[in-house]
């Protein structure tokens, strides 16, 4: 029954086999086997290893197999262990004899690596265009908004008033940081290891360039040890999926807190929320919770994967076959959560009166008051605690900066004018005009800044 079990007597036992077995998570690396083994054998019939015609029996044989697969017709075994395994036993009850010259110059060693290597570039292309889909909402939204403003935080206290875009841009910058990791973990998958055997290399004349053109790999791997051993290409695409799910996190816990009652910046559109099965009345945030709940399983299989691995020898060690469970979850996490992402904030409504009304109240101004007397010649500590008593002055009787009197204001400071009442919401995001800042005419440059990016950079 087993393809590899000619030295043993006996059969593995029942718990054994399924202990073992990684085909209930492994047939989806089905595709990527066919591929490489198509390659493989092509290559094989190029060097004269085994001749055209067997090679065109495999190739056949191998497309039919997808098909099957493909079509729900394919039965998987678990006593065949793996996808690697459940295919080339597939293929010789098809072919006959010839299927079984399909594994010369090669071991699962090289072949599982290929074939995760292969899934790892399609899943980093996935994720890159997940990620410009979702920095192109923001940019919709952020440009929809333009002249919203908001009550800018920090210690989640009001602390100065900025454009909702500007704040909406600071997480395009954040995702336009994890596209870069992404790619740069594309670079290091790029690499082909066929022709590494099961540690040491085969013992075959392989073209191993044929291959990597084949199979669509810029690069070969240098060290068939390395090759067969390493999944630092799966940890890295896990570590910048932890670090994205922690910024889309960020978001979500935003959008939970915008959309509450008690802000009421924004308003989930329906399909994006859930009703309580007990309370009528309420409007939940699920999706963005979930968001956010699901950032702790992401960093969870990083974790798993990384202690996995820690004190491995080298070369290959069935430990290994743990990589592939967490890499999946992981992908299917991150796809999920940028593309719903993507729509919420395509249906999301700004409120606009209610975040002018929350940057009206209180003293978000208090800083453009001490900037207005250091242009005055007060040094900026001092004009700090002019303001800090002014504040307080102004909360003791319950009113606003704007509702203070001039000779109030002199109380505290001879420098202040009448044109202090010229200093408004609009004035202190206008006066933020560095590179980087809040003002319309910066968070006008980000925006186009942000529209090239997106339309130049490739994935
Ligand atoms: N199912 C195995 C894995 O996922 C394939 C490689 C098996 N190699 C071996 N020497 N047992 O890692």
């Amino acid at each position: 029954m087993s393809l590899i079990r000619g030295r043993f007597s006996k059969a593995a036992d029942k718990l054994v086999t399924e202990y073992t077995a990684s085909i209930p998570f492994d047939f989806r690396l089905y595709s990527q086997d066919i591929t490489g083994s198509i390659a493989h054998a092509r290559m094989l019939a190029r060097q004269g290893i085994i001749s055209e015609k067997e090679a065109g029996v495999i190739t056949s044989g191998l497309e039919s197999i997808r098909e099957e697969i493909e079509q729900g017709k394919f039965q998987f075994k678990t006593e065949l262990e793996d996808i690697h395994m459940n295919i080339e036993a597939r293929l010789t009850e098809k072919v006959g004899e010839v299927g079984r010259k399909l594994h010369t110059a090669r071991s699962r060693n090289d072949q599982v690596a290929l074939d995760l290597r292969l899934f790892a570039k399609e899943a980093i292309s996935d994720t890159l265009l997940g990620l410009k889909n979702l920095q192109r909402v923001l940019v919709s939204l952020a440009e929809a908004n333009k002249g919203v403003v908001m009550p800018g935080y920090t210690h989640l206290q009001p602390a100065q008033p900025v454009l909702l875009a500007h704040h909406l841009l600071a997480y395009f910058e954040m995702l336009k940081r994890d596209a870069i990791r992404f790619s740069g973990c594309l670079e290091r998958a790029d690499v082909m290891p066929l022709g590494s055997g099961a540690l040491a290399g085969v013992a075959y004349n392989v073209d191993r360039e044929f291959l990597a053109r084949e199979l669509g790999f810029s690069q070969l791997s240098q060290n068939s040890i390395d090759a067969v051993s390493d999944r630092d290409f799966v940890l890295e695409y896990e570590a910048a999926a932890s670090l994205c799910m922690m910024h889309l996190s960020r978001l979500a816990e935003e959008i939970i807190l915008w959309s509450s009652e008690e802000f009421g910046f924004v308003e989930l559109d329906e399909a994006y929320t859930t009703g309580s099965s007990i309370m009528p009345q309420k409007k939940n945030p699920d999706v963005a919770e979930l968001a956010r709940g699901k950032a702790g399983r992401v960093y969870g299989r990083l974790m798993a994967l990384l202690t996995t691995m820690k004190a491995l020898p080298l070369a290959y060690n069935r430990d290994l076959q743990e990589d592939k469970e967490g890499f999946f979850d992981t992908v299917d996490t991150i796809l999920a959560t940028l593309a719903v992402f993507a729509g919420m904030l395509k249906t999301l409504k700004v409120k606009a009166e209610n975040t002018e009304l929350a940057v009206k109240r209180g003293y978000i101004l208090a800083t453009d008051l001490a900037d207005y007397l250091v242009r005055r010649g007060e040094a900026f500590r001092t004009a700090h605690d002019i303001v800090a008593r002014l504040v307080s002055y102004a909360m003791g009787k319950g009113r606003l900066f704007s509702q203070l009197s001039l000779s109030e204001y002199k109380e505290f400071s001879p420098l202040f004018e009448e044109d202090v009442y010229a200093i408004t919401v609009e004035s202190s995001v206008a006066a933020r005009d560095v590179i980087g800042g809040t003002a319309p005419k910066q968070v006008d440059r980000a925006l186009a800044i942000a529209k090239k990016i997106l339309g130049e950079s490739k994935t």
